[in-house]
């Protein structure tokens, strides 16, 4: 763990849950609730449900409120400090429960909720029509993007490119899955990136791409910004990248982003994330790019996610 990482981990005395870096890449924190914080905070929101939750905004607070209050108002703390801090900027939220816990659909929607609105609030999934989206990736698929295509990776990408809502984090959470092997998660920090300089200092880096989605995302305009759209208080840079959605307007700009592409696919710094079921994974969409890794084939191949994106709370609004 770096230094930072482990001060901001030794501030929290990690009541109700557990704080370690992740053993493949230091910058990812893991983080362990604990079996009596599950069960405290699955018996306190029962009286909502996940309908309620749904039909009232409200209540999706009350139930962040909950699980920060289990925790002795630390882990909502330490989940935004984390994903704030550049250096870190990650986390995997696991938890100890039993199989009926893990197997329970609506607990795993509230739970992602909860955390979800500890870092923010998540925008409206146009492609799910809730604030949320659930969505499946089997055997054989037809779908108009490589989101649910199985049997090649998903290039490295920043979500939230062609939508006009600012696009903070993204939380990914495993529901289900059968027969699945490879398919881990893939993540590269963006100051791991080495040819990131090179791109950075091109000319094109602040010219305005445009970006567009196919019909299943359900957002019908296009959105104009750069690659580097933006730089926190050090000047280090912020990106909003993917290969699939943006619409290059002259051979300059395709060339560039093509070249983008090809960098980011042979960085030997990207590493893998397995999810297991239940768990989050969740990352500041500025500063980490995600992607997958291919499945192998099998006839009876299935899993479930579930995404929420979404703005830290001074950057919440709609436009
Ligand atoms: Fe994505």
């Amino acid at each position: 763990m770096n230094a930072t990482a482990q001060q901001i981990a030794n501030e929290f005395d990690h009541k109700g849950f557990t704080i370690s870096p992740y053993a493949n890449n230091s910058r990812l924190q893991l983080i362990t609730l604990h079996a009596d914080t599950v069960k405290l905070f699955i018996k306190q929101v029962s009286p909502y449900g996940l309908q309620a939750i749904e039909y009232k905004p409200f209540l999706r607070f009350k139930v962040a409120d909950i699980l920060n209050k289990l925790t002795n108002n630390q882990l909502g703390e330490f989940l935004l400090g984390t994903i704030k801090n550049r250096e870190t900027g990650a986390f995997l939220l696991q938890y100890e429960a039993s199989q009926e816990q893990i197997a329970d659909n609506d607990f795993k929607v509230i739970l992602s909720t909860a955390i979800s609105h500890l870092i923010g609030v998540p925008n409206f999934d146009s492609m799910y029509g809730k604030f949320y989206a659930r969505f499946s990736v089997n055997n054989t698929d037809n779908s108009d993007s490589y989101l649910r295509q199985p049997h090649r990776r998903m290039e490295l990408h920043n979500d939230g490119t062609y939508v006009s809502e600012r696009t903070d984090w993204v939380i990914m959470q495993k529901m289900a899955e059968k027969n699945m092997e490879g398919g881990d998660s893939l993540l590269l920090h963006v100051d791991d990136w080495q040819q990131l300089d090179q791109f950075y200092r091109h000319p094109l880096a602040k010219e305005d791409i445009q970006w567009m989605s196919p019909a299943s995302k359900n957002v019908n305009y296009k959105t104009h910004h750069p690659v580097f759209f933006e730089e926190d208080e050090q000047g280090r840079p912020k990106m909003l990248y993917i290969d699939q959605f943006c619409e290059p307007l002259n051979m300059r700009q395709g060339q560039y982003l093509h070249d983008i592409g090809e960098s980011l696919e042979a960085e030997a710094n990207t590493f893998n994330v397995r999810v297991p079921t239940g768990s989050l994974l969740v990352v500041n969409n500025h500063c980490w790019l995600h992607g997958r890794d291919k499945f192998i084939a099998h006839q009876g191949l299935h899993r479930e996610l579930l995404r929420q994106r979404g703005a830290f709370y001074e950057n919440a609004k709609s436009d």
